[in-house]
């Protein structure tokens, strides 16, 4: 199940981010205008999320973080988080989506159909950040 995340589902993502079961937390030193965090839940218990939002003075949608616990990977919860973002993107119009994928997460995002812009290695590949984007379709509008 994928939902907007209740405040108290802000503290459980920080507290599993501190014993080591998400390998990011929600980060608020990045400052986004509105941001979100949808959860991915799995027979009640909080699996993945996803927490996006606005750079300030950008008019792209951002993705800031999307992670899913290691025993619930490939199982499509990624993908079905990423739809989410998305379509919460085209209910405010917005055209163009960024990330900075870390590089694990190049190929994930490459199958979502982000395209890298940038990727700095400072010279460890291994260690390989790639600023991607996407543009999104908007919604069809009935006739
Ligand atoms: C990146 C991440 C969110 C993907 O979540 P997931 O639930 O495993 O992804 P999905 O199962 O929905 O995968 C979607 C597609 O991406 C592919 N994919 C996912 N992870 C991949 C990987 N590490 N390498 C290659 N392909 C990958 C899947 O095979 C699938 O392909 P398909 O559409 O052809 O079937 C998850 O691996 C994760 O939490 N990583 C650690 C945190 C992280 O680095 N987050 C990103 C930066 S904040």
């Amino acid at each position: 199940m994928l939902r907007e995340a209740k405040p108290e589902e802000l503290k459980t993502i920080q507290k599993m981010f501190k014993n080591g079961l998400f390998e990011h937390g929600l980060d608020s030193r990045v400052k986004l205008n509105e941001p979100k965090v949808f959860i991915a839940a799995s027979q009640g218990n909080l699996v993945g999320f996803c927490k996006l939002g606005q750079k300030p003075r950008s008019n792209d949608g951002f993705i800031l973080r999307i992670e899913v616990l290691n025993k619930f990977k490939k199982g499509g919860i990624g993908k079905k988080l990423i739809a989410t973002a998305h379509n919460h993107f085209r209910g405010k119009n917005i055209t163009l989506v960024n990330t900075v994928a870390v590089r694990n997460a190049i190929a994930f995002f490459s199958k979502s159909g982000y395209k890298a812009k940038r990727v700095y290695d400072a010279g460890r590949p291994k260690d390989a950040v790639a600023e991607m984007t996407k543009r999104i379709r908007q919604r069809r509008r009935p006739r």
